[in-house]
């Protein structure tokens, strides 16, 4: 049995010692839970009363933890060890926004200070001149994060820009989306790390020709010659670096469009919010570490409790693209079935994450996670303080938050067979003060910071995405399959492309 194997092994003794107590009975044995598995980091609020562990399975994690080497893992991290071992370099995403001392730390975070007083002076030109609307190109983590960021901070900006999204290689979204802009008044922003991503130059070529030239055509990329090949001129491309995985690159000028959009004050303090949990995660102890708690409670779910889904249920409109966002993030970082060393690991990895935005969510799928034979834990997500003035609403909305959490841990008995809802489902609960640049860059670092905890867990490595090659690779040669120009090797393939060329 390798180490991993081991630890959860014996957690799984926890988990069968608790099996027969629910939620409910945990919360009678131990009545102080709602204060004690709580703790307060930065602006966040964290709950954790309704994870299905008491005070030993908690000790027993945090064992896990330590004999995982977590406190020197994050070190690692933060330092710029190359913690990305099957591709031999460090993921320093931290250094985009926390300089540490350490020397590949502090270069980086020197490259990145000097990229951001780059992105500040094309923002300042761009303010000067005629364009209002800016179309941002790109996808996966060089879309996902900024279109986050700039619909949960909206109001935050003044208004001088509206950034669009162009991700979607299918151009009926290109479509519609130029048939309502002018050109004379738009710039576009190809944002890709590779500058190779098909969808990402397709949707750039398109709109190149839209806008007549390149002269508004500005671009982030770590390929700076292909990016000039395209057509871009060098002083309008902004750097990326290897040692920033696509996914956690919202803080570097992949948020070109969110500084533009929100302004340099704001982007600097979605910056200090990241800053603030980079530095809880190196220096907070284990017991009160927030990222770190919460992936041990993800590591429980997943290979104690065996729960193969994850729900993300952010009560706040502002947050309702945050599960899609984090299923890049986690599914991506933690889609893995080898360990660090290349080895097939022999537990379970990443739970499917999925959600959407509450109430609305409580009229489409709620009834399942409340009496839908899987269990999915949730992480539910509430803002204090609201943006609008409509205090009756925010109370019902909140109402519904802690009502929903109650309802799944406790269920209730109900007076038919189809109404009983049995509970003992778990959930953590993380509310933020107000919704802020900062509280929302501490929001995402706590969720990073838990994905890489995840991955030194469960041993696996949060940094690589080879799985989702194989599918670009054979879709490059079903191409010419579909102009006629070639046979698919695969029968089926070769069925379907027929049936397509037959009546396109
Ligand atoms: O989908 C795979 C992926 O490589 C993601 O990891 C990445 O965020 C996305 O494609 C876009 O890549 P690029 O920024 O190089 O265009």
């Amino acid at each position: 049995m390798d180490s991993t194997a081991a630890r959860l092994a014996h957690l799984k003794t926890h988990g069968a010692r608790l099996a027969a107590l629910s939620l409910s009975d945990l919360q009678a044995r131990e009545p102080d839970r709602g204060q004690r598995l709580a703790l307060r980091v930065q602006g966040l609020y964290a709950n954790f009363a309704r994870q299905h562990v008491d005070a030993e399975a908690l000790a027993a994690l945090l064992g896990m933890a330590e004999a995982s080497g977590a406190a020197q893992a994050f070190r690692d991290l933060l330092e710029g060890a190359p913690v990305n071992r099957s591709e031999g370099r460090p993921a320093l995403h931290s250094a985009l926004r926390t300089a540490l001392d350490a020397p590949v730390a502090a270069r980086a975070a020197a490259e990145a200070a000097a990229a951001r007083e780059r992105m500040v002076g094309l923002a300042a030109a761009l303010r000067a001149g005629p364009v209002t609307e800016l179309i941002h190109i790109g996808i996966g983590g060089s879309d996902l994060g900024p279109r986050l960021a700039l619909d949960a901070l909206k109001e935050v900006g003044d208004g001088r820009f509206t950034v669009h999204f162009l991700s979607n290689v299918d151009a009926h979204a290109a479509k519609r989306l130029l048939a309502g802009l002018d050109p004379a008044r738009t710039a576009a922003i190809l944002v890709s790390k590779s500058f190779g991503t098909q969808e990402t130059l397709l949707n750039g070529a398109l709109v190149r020709d839209w806008l007549g030239g390149s002269e508004r055509l500005y671009a982030v990329s770590a390929n700076v010659a292909k990016a000039e090949a395209f057509g871009i001129d060098p002083t309008r491309v902004l750097p990326m670096w290897d040692w920033v995985g696509g996914r956690y690159s919202l803080w570097s000028a992949v948020g070109f469009s969110v500084l533009l959009a929100l302004g340099e004050e704001a982007f600097a303090q979605m910056l200090a919010g990241a800053e603030a949990i980079d530095r809880h995660a190196l220096e907070a102890p284990a017991a009160a570490n927030l990222p770190l708690l919460h992936a041990l409670f993800a590591v429980w779910n997943r290979n104690v409790e065996g729960h193969a889904a994850q729900a993300v249920l952010p009560y706040d409109e502002r947050l309702r693209l945050l599960p899609a966002y984090l299923q890049q993030l986690v599914m991506e970082s933690l889609g893995k079935r080898v360990d660090q060393a290349g080895r097939t690991i022999r537990h379970h990895t990443v739970p499917v994450i999925w959600g959407g935005a509450g109430t609305d969510c409580q009229h489409s799928f709620f009834q399942a996670l409340h009496q839908g034979t899987q269990v999915v834990p949730v992480d539910f997500i509430g803002v204090i303080r609201p943006d609008h003035a409509h205090a009756e609403s925010h109370r019902v909305l909140l109402s519904h938050l802690l009502a929903q959490s109650e309802a799944l841990a406790n269920g209730d008995a109900g007076t038919t067979a189809a109404q009983h809802s049995p509970g003992n489902r778990p959930s953590s609960l993380l509310l933020l003060d107000r919704l802020t640049p900062r509280s929302f860059g501490a929001l995402l670092a706590l969720y990073e910071h838990s994905v890489y905890a995840q991955s030194v867990l469960w041993g696996i490595n949060a940094f690589d995405q080879f799985g989702v090659e194989l599918g670009k690779r054979l879709a490059a040669g079903l191409l010419p399959v579909l102009e006629g120009r070639a046979q698919a090797s695969d029968p089926v393939s070769a069925a379907l492309a027929a049936e397509i060329r037959a009546r396109g």
